[in-house]
């Protein structure tokens, strides 16, 4: 009465072997999902400064032609925690700004500018301007300004017609393209 007809052995087999097959299957689809989505980026310490910069779509004298000094103004309220920009005003954690467009760089007398800074030479043109505002480590390595850069051309733009009205004489705007 125990004895099994072996159709009986053949199809318990049969069921442990497909039960293992089903079970290497799935191994073999858990395996086929990638361990990590691709893509996926390293955290970075360099990167951010220069991914923070959009590619500049308008130039730089077309944007300053329709600037707004006066929304430029509102905006240089994050930079008057260190700057003053009145005539005469005395220098705060940064230089005095008043008259810096086409200043020498680090040339207001009395102030401690980093080594860099005063290595960089030139004018603050327009455009070395909008560099530095872009993200003023970049444009300076070494600088001690301690401001992350403003990532808006647009907003740039305003504060720069902003500086440039901020003297007895303002410097002509470059002509537009
Ligand atoms: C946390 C303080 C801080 C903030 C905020 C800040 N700056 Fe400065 N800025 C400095 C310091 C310090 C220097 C001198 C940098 C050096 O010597 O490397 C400087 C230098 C400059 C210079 C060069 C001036 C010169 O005489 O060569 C310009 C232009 C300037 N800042 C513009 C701005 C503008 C525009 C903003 C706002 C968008 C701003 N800064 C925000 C601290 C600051």
């Amino acid at each position: 009465m125990f004895l099994l007809d072996y159709r009986v052995y053949g199809a318990l087999f049969g069921a442990i072997l497909f039960a293992l097959f089903l079970g290497l299957f799935s191994n073999a689809l858990v395996v086929a999902q990638p361990a990590n989505p691709p893509g996926f980026d390293l955290p970075s310490g360099a990167e951010p400064a220069k991914k923070a910069a959009p590619v500049a779509a308008v130039p730089l004298p077309n944007l300053l032609a329709k600037a707004d000094a006066d929304k430029g103004k509102a905006l240089t309220k994050v930079c008057a925690t260190c700057h003053s920009f009145d005539k005469g005003a005395p220098a705060k954690v940064g230089p005095n700004l008043y008259g810096v467009v086409e200043r020498a760089k680090a040339s207001e007398a009395g102030f401690g500018y980093s080594d860099a800074l005063k290595a960089k030479g030139g004018k603050w043109t327009f455009e070395d301007l909008d560099a530095f505002i872009t993200s003023p480590k970049t444009f300076v390595a070494g600088t001690k300004m301690g401001f992350g850069g403003e990532p808006d051309a647009g907003k740039r733009a305003d504060i720069i017609v902003y500086l440039r009205s901020l003297s007895d004489a303002p410097v002509p705007l470059p002509a537009a393209k």
